[in-house]
């Protein structure tokens, strides 16, 4: 009988394993179907499995649900338009490749969206604006979206993850889905290093490890989040922008399978409404609210010099995410706080143009949009007697959050699609080779290490996918995985390490808890172990005080990095020696690993990086530049598991889109 510190051990071998249940699994779980059914023809059949840490219907960071859909070309822009947006956000410093090609792919996955049921809101032929409930022609059948911004659609999307999960769980099917249990490692292949065999993971719920053997893996498990210090304390503890459940575990056992990362030092601190997180977007976007100081100035006008020192786009006609916080900084800093959002002024002028229906259903969109996404800022609002049509409510940075889907573009190198950009000449198996080289090698979506994928968070240097984006570029992966495995279909995959050592590895922290745990009476207290929490504390003050955080105001230097590269490495020792006292403890203990190790790289990219790319989101204050001649260029690093190090170094940039429209 299975019981803790004692776990069933179940074997099972897949073709494709996907992990992570969030946008992009379920966008490959909805596509892969016809592709099984192609290989299926061909006399081949494949099998895949999903598995997910929580419950696909409420996991990922799309859980309490969304209100608008933040990426949708529509028929007005092209896919070289979002590129160019792309990579002014970025700082100059993305694949045109990866962002043209989900340009081209992510309209479809809203078009299903809306097929599944997901309302989104119209304009009738007057202009004038509806929620989703009205049931207007579909944007497939040339409906017309309300736009909140250029590339943003408002929804009406509590219920946005139950229905993307709905699908993917229909076109699966149940049986092939494996929910609550957390992937610890991914395993390389015995006759080949530098291939994946396999993952292995444990219930969260039952005592049970899984070990995966699979020919091909979509490791797509989200970005990470509680690496830092957090602004919220006390009371408030927990609470945090992005999902607290993404905690590094796609750039982590990625990076300790072999794979090349990309641009971990980018980061993103957003601006939010303070101490409930509420999203901004619609604020800034739809209802035309400006942010100002203490006194009523708005720092973007006040500061706009500022961006004059910033290439490549500094002067573009909207400056990047990362410059606008570097100019409410300022503000902050010098004493000039705190930074209000003025939805007073705002909701006044709205009342202005719209019509009194209109005015009512934004009033009640103000609310709507905290309740479909951050349902706490309601919370707050309630809480503090907040009207926003009488009261302005507070703005802050919040703590840093490493992300490659939303507005950061920190991940994974991918191989990105055959047909964007000038085929230079053909490679010894006459596959044509993109401009610039390294940027493709066969199988859109994966990764250096062969058979290991990735999609959404877990792509590097491209960013602002969001939802629609990631569920497409999980959908690419589906394609790609199985031509993967079709023409790898008679390897079979072996495990490098055997499965009692994995179990060891695993079950270290309840083997650490069991043997110890009566030495001391108090059983927290015990010199052989520390508690997952505790470790959390530890690393998020380390990361706080010397890598940028809130603590510095975002600012650090090569004297500060050092101490922290021999904090994290203390760190990572004594990990091994946290505790677990229920399958509870196991979980937090491995998202704690793999909060340090994504937190080093972190750290190292930043070290490596000699200037200020990302001023708003971090400082150096011994490089406080940007330096376009020696830096724009891509930082990546490749993880050593023998020695436990990264080592950084730079692959060249090449712009594949023409960026002079950026300027007005
Ligand atoms: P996720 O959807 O986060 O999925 C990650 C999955 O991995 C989850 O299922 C998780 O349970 C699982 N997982 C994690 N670790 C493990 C492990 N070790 N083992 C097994 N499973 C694991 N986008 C928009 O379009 N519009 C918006 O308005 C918008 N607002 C947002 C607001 C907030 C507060 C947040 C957090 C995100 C918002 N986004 C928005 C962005 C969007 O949600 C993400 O871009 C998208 O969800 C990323 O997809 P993903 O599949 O990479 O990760
Ligand atoms: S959300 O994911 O929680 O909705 P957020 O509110 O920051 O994120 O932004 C939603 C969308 O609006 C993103 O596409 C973001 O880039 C964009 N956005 C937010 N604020 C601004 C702004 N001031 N100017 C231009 N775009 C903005």
């Amino acid at each position: 009988m299975a019981e803790f510190g004692n776990p069933d051990v179940i074997e099972e071998e897949v073709d494709i394993l996907l992990i992570g249940g969030g946008m992009a699994c379920c966008g490959t779980a909805y596509e892969i179907g016809p592709w099984l059914e192609a290989a299926k023809k061909e006399g081949v059949d494949i099998s895949v499995k999903l598995v997910d840490k929580a419950a696909l219907d409420r996991s990922g960071a799309v859980a309490q649900g969304l209100s608008a859909i933040n990426t949708y070309i529509g028929p007005e822009q092209d896919p070289a338009d979002y590129a160019r947006m792309v990579s002014n956000d970025l700082m100059g410093i993305t694949r045109d490749d990866l962002a043209y090609d989900l340009g081209r792919h992510v309209d479809e996955s809203v078009h299903l969206f809306e097929e599944w049921g997901l309302p989104i809101w119209k304009t009738d032929e007057n202009g004038e604006r509806y929620d989703g409930s009205k049931g207007m022609a579909s944007l497939k059948d040339g409906g017309k979206p309300v736009r909140s911004g250029k590339w943003q659609i408002m929804i009406n999307g509590e219920s946005y993850k139950w229905i993307v999960a709905e699908a993917a769980k229909k076109a699966l099917g149940m049986d092939n889905i494996q929910e609550r249990v957390f992937i610890v490692k991914l395993v390389n292949d015995k006759n080949d290093p530098n291939r994946i065999a396999g993952a292995v993971g444990f219930s969260v719920r039952e005592h049970k490890l899984y070990v995966y053997k699979a020919k091909a893996i979509l490791l797509a498990a989200g970005g990470c989040v509680n690496l830092f210090r957090p602004r919220s304390v006390g009371e408030g503890q927990g609470r945090a922008w992005y999902p607290v459940w993404n905690a590094g575990s796609t750039y982590t056992m990625a990076a300790e399978a072999g794979a090349e990362l990309t641009l971990m030092e980018n980061r993103f601190v957003p601006t939010r409404f303070k101490d409930g997180y509420g999203p901004v977007g619609a604020w800034f976007l739809l209802f035309k609210s400006q942010a100002t100081n203490a006194f009523g100035e708005t720092y973007m006008t006040r500061n706009k010099d500022m961006l004059d020192d910033y290439p490549p786009y500094g002067q573009a006609a909207v400056p990047a995410s990362c410059l606008r916080n570097h100019l409410m900084l300022k503000e902050m800093r010098e004493g000039r706080g705190p930074i209000w959002m003025d939805t007073v002024t705002a909701l006044a002028n709205l009342r202005e143009t719209l019509s009194p229906r209109e005015v009512k259903h934004l009033e009640a969109e103000a609310w709507e949009d905290f309740l479909d996404m951050c349902v706490g800022q309601c919370g707050i609002w309630a809480g503090e007697n907040i009207e926003p049509e009488k009261k302005n409510s507070e703005l802050m940075p919040t703590e840093p959050y490493l992300l490659g889907s939303h507005s950061g573009c920190c991940g994974i190198w991918v191989s990105g699609p055959e047909d964007v950009g000038a085929p230079t000449d053909e490679s010894a198996d006459g596959v044509p080779e993109h401009l610039p080289k390294g940027w493709h090698w066969g199988y859109r979506g994966m990764t250096t290490v062969a058979g290991l994928f990735t999609a959404g968070d877990g792509v590097g240097a491209s960013g602002h996918k969001f939802s629609s984006g990631s569920h497409a570029e999980g959908r690419m992966c589906a394609k790609s995985m199985i031509k993967y495995v079709m023409d790898n279909k008679d390897r079979a995959p072996e495990l490098d390490t055997s499965v009692d050592e994995l179990i060891e590895e695993i079950y270290r922290p309840v083997r650490t808890f069991l043997e110890h745990k009566d030495y001391t009476t108090a059983i927290d207290v015990n010199p052989h172990y520390i508690t997952p929490r505790m470790l959390q504390f530890r690393l998020q003050k380390a990361m706080d005080e010397y890598v940028a955080g809130i603590a510095t105001y975002y600012t650090t230097n090569e004297h500060m990095l050092a101490v922290a590269e021999q904090k994290l490495q203390d760190l990572k020792e004594d990990a091994l020696k946290m505790r677990a006292k229920d399958l509870h403890e196991l979980l937090r203990a491995w998202e704690n690993y793999h909060r340090i190790l994504t937190a080093e790289a972190h750290m190292k990219h930043i070290q490596f990086r000699e200037e200020s790319r990302y001023p708003g989101f971090y400082y150096r204050a011994d490089k406080n530049f940007v330096d376009e001649e020696n830096w724009k260029c891509f930082v990546n690093s490749i993880y050593d598991k023998e020695t436990k190090t990264f080592k950084c170094f730079k692959r060249a940039h090449v712009d594949l889109v023409d960026k002079s429209k950026l300027f007005k």
